[in-house]
């Protein structure tokens, strides 16, 4: 079997280049199944895994991390699966949250989290305002998140402030755009990846990834870990990006 170079976490500044990655963490399901176990354990090793790759991209030096935790689409799985995952992600920030704020982090949802149950969104609330003023990475939680539905959100924020006489309809710009989606002050995304084999991007971040590098790998969400985020930083440092240039 193929061993991995084990990844450097020590050095100080990061020489990947990428300030902003986000990941589709996809693959729980079927790492349970493998194991004969049940879907929820498969979710439990995936919290893990934001564990560990949470504290990777801190000592990595990644400005900012956005996962893909829950979609406006997954209200479409089985009940007692959406109560599981909303039970795991409360716990996370529950237990979580102490160590973040120690560690300078800043905590962000993006999504239509105010949808969650009002106590969830209570929770959410509260981690963002005690970790806002910190100085370090930015670790954002995608919850209730569709780009399309963002995209819509954001066409009729533009469109409200055009009928209020804020700006004039011509003055809708790249900025203005950016400025009304979920991802506003985060920086641009670098790279994108999706582990589990599966190759699209499920309606996560269409507008930010426009020129993001994408990765793809067959790694189930719950075994990635360090060397497979330090992997997908070696591909992406080895990408060459040009914007539309030469
Ligand atoms: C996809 O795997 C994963 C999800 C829909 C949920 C991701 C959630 C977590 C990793 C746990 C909670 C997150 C946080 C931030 C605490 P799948 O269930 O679709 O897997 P499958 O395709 O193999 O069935």
């Amino acid at each position: 079997m193929a061993t991995q170079a084990k990844p450097d976490l020590t050095s100080g500044a990061p020489d990947h280049g990428a300030r902003h990655v986000a990941i589709i963490m996809d693959g729980n399901g079927r790492w349970a199944k493998k194991r004969f176990l049940p879907r929820i354990a498969g979710h439990r090793a995936g919290v893990e895994a934001v564990r560990r790759v949470a504290r990777a991209a801190q000592d990595m030096g990644l400005e900012c991390l956005t996962l893909y935790a829950f979609s406006s689409e997954n209200w479409k799985r089985p009940a007692s699966e959406v109560a599981d995952l909303m039970g795991l992600l409360r716990h996370f920030i529950q237990s979580d949250i102490d160590e973040f704020h120690a560690n300078g982090v800043r905590l962000r949802v993006v999504g239509h989290y105010q949808a969650l149950d009002p106590s969830l969104v209570a929770l959410i609330e509260g981690a963002m305002e005690r970790t806002a003023g910190n100085r370090g990475p930015i670790i954002a939680i995608a919850l209730n998140y569709g780009a399309q539905d963002e995209l819509v959100r954001m066409a009729r924020m533009l469109a409200c402030r055009v009928q209020a006489g804020e700006i004039k309809a011509e003055e809708i710009g790249l900025a203005e755009v950016e400025g009304a989606l979920y991802t506003a002050d985060l920086p641009p995304l670098d790279l994108m990846i999706r582990t589990s084999g599966e190759q699209r991007l499920s309606n996560f971040m269409l507008w930010q990834a426009a020129y993001a590098e994408l990765y793809f790998t067959d790694t189930l969400w719950p075994d990635f870990d360090a060397c497979a985020l330090a992997a997908a930083l070696d591909a992406f440092r080895l990408r060459d990006r040009r914007f539309g240039g030469l």
